[in-house]
């Protein structure tokens, strides 16, 4: 049997959730997901995000919730195609909205961190190209601009991209995102747009603002192994899939270029050190094989025909991801190498038994104490999600949240793991006697 003890956080800890606008809020009809959804055949069980948690409406509400739950901390993502409607237009009455969600959460003891793009485009920027169009960087570093001038006051942390790598992949590479393209040539231009918006987005909320925000990526890492280790075939895909996956935001924001294979490791102005911190997002290992990766290259995998591996027998979320927890502790360490402070913006598991989400959680917060107890600068966790919410091409066939939705009424209904994770962030610390009564 396992041995526990007794871990704390470091002082000053952030505990929370992270959501996202168009998952949560609702009615987010000027962007392209919406215009998807409703084209039919594309979300499992041909779910829309509709109403979604209403919380476009019920801010606060969930932002007492959260405090109720022993936060300090919330991420939220502000819907561009709200801010923007029309190319160059800004919508005020908008811009209020958000003002009066960070006074909320400013009320309820919540440190915001504030995602600028969590993969929806106004319907204006798709229609001009989306990612694809070299202009994009500009066009939404005015917007990132815009929304420092106006709310910079408010807002602690600013995130510019959400998971840039699956804009890629999902969008460009598997198809399992709109525009629902599956070109390589073309993945690697949004990538290396991405890397540029990030860079502009940075430098313009710097500029825009006094009030001295942090501002950082969000990247989704996972621990990417050969699925066969014997394989040669197999590891060496598994080194592509980390270089692409992995490493080109770090090498491009380290070094200030844009790194193959995206680009030739030219030098852009502003773009090295632009990151006051690292924003990671941890879910999985993925394990990667020659096979695979061919298909995915040459675009011949079928639509939806990526499969993940998963070794025989291994813990699965209803995803279909592996629950490997010592993942997260590499790829905190190997952040470390970097210098600069983390923050956990997502990690969770959707599962319909709560047992399995407290041990998911108490398990991977292990991991994050580990690393920290090894010297490494991690400074939040913030747990995806709050509640159940549309889940992208899943729809509504995902349970991530602390809390559920009471159908018809969406009231929020806490799970046992929302009152553990609770007396975690309220005692900034996890007993041995708690893990061993989740984890045996
Ligand atoms: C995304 C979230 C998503 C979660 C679970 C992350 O990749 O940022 O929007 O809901 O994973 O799939």
């Amino acid at each position: 049997m396992a041995e526990y003890t007794d871990i704390s956080f470091p002082p000053g800890f952030l505990w929370g959730c992270a959501t996202s606008s168009h998952q949560v809020e609702g009615n987010c009809t000027n962007n392209d997901w919406w215009a998807w959804e409703r084209e039919g055949g594309h979300i499992r069980e041909g779910g829309v995000s509709g109403l979604a948690c209403d919380h476009y409406n019920r801010f606060d509400e969930d932002f007492a919730l959260s405090q109720e739950l022993g936060h300090n901390a919330h991420r939220i993502s502000i819907e561009w195609s709200r801010i923007e409607p029309q190319e160059g237009r800004w919508d005020m009455a908008e811009v209020d909205h958000y003002r009066r969600v960070l006074e909320s959460m400013h009320r309820h003891g919540l440190t915001p961190f504030v995602t600028l793009h969590h993969f929806t485009n106004p319907l204006w920027f798709r229609d001009r190209g989306g990612w694809l169009n070299p202009q994009a960087p500009d066009l939404i570093a005015r917007y990132a601009g815009f929304m420092a001038r106006e709310l910079g006051d408010a807002v602690p942390f600013w995130l510019t991209i959400n998971e840039p790598m699956v804009t890629v992949t999902a969008g460009y590479l598997l198809g399992m995102f709109p525009p629902c393209v599956r070109d390589m040539a073309q993945a690697l231009l949004v990538g290396k747009h991405l890397l540029l918006a990030h860079g502009r987005m940075y430098q313009a909320i710097k500029e825009a603002t006094s009030h001295r925000p942090l501002v950082g990526p969000v990247l989704n890492m996972s621990d990417i192994q050969p699925q066969d280790p014997d394989s040669e075939g197999d590891r060496q895909a598994a080194q592509t899939v980390d270089t692409l996956l992995n490493e080109y935001f770090l090498v491009g924001l380290s070094l200030g270029v844009i790194p193959p294979p995206a680009g030739g490791g030219e030098e852009v102005a502003g773009l090295k050190g632009a990151w006051d911190f690292i924003g990671l997002n941890y879910y999985s290992r993925e394990l990667i094989s020659q096979q695979m990766l061919e298909l995915i290259s040459d675009g011949t995998l079928a639509p939806a025909g990526f499969v993940r591996h998963t070794p025989p027998g291994a813990e699965l979320s209803l995803m279909g991801w592996e629950v490997y927890p010592v993942g997260f502790y590499k790829l905190i360490k190997r952040l470390s190498a970097y210098r600069v402070p983390i923050y956990v913006t997502e990690n969770g598991t959707s599962v319909v038994d709560d047992r399995q989400r407290i041990s998911y959680i108490l398990r991977h917060l292990r991991q994050v104490h580990r690393a920290i107890g090894e010297g490494v600068d991690v400074r939040a966790y913030l747990h995806w999600s709050l509640t159940d919410n549309f889940e992208w091409a899943e729809g509504w066939q995902q349970w991530f949240g602390l809390v559920a939705l009471e159908p018809g009424t969406l009231n929020r209904k806490p799970r046992p793991a929302a009152y553990v994770f609770r007396d975690i962030a309220r005692a900034n610390a996890i007993t041995a006697e708690q893990f061993r009564a989740y984890l045996g």
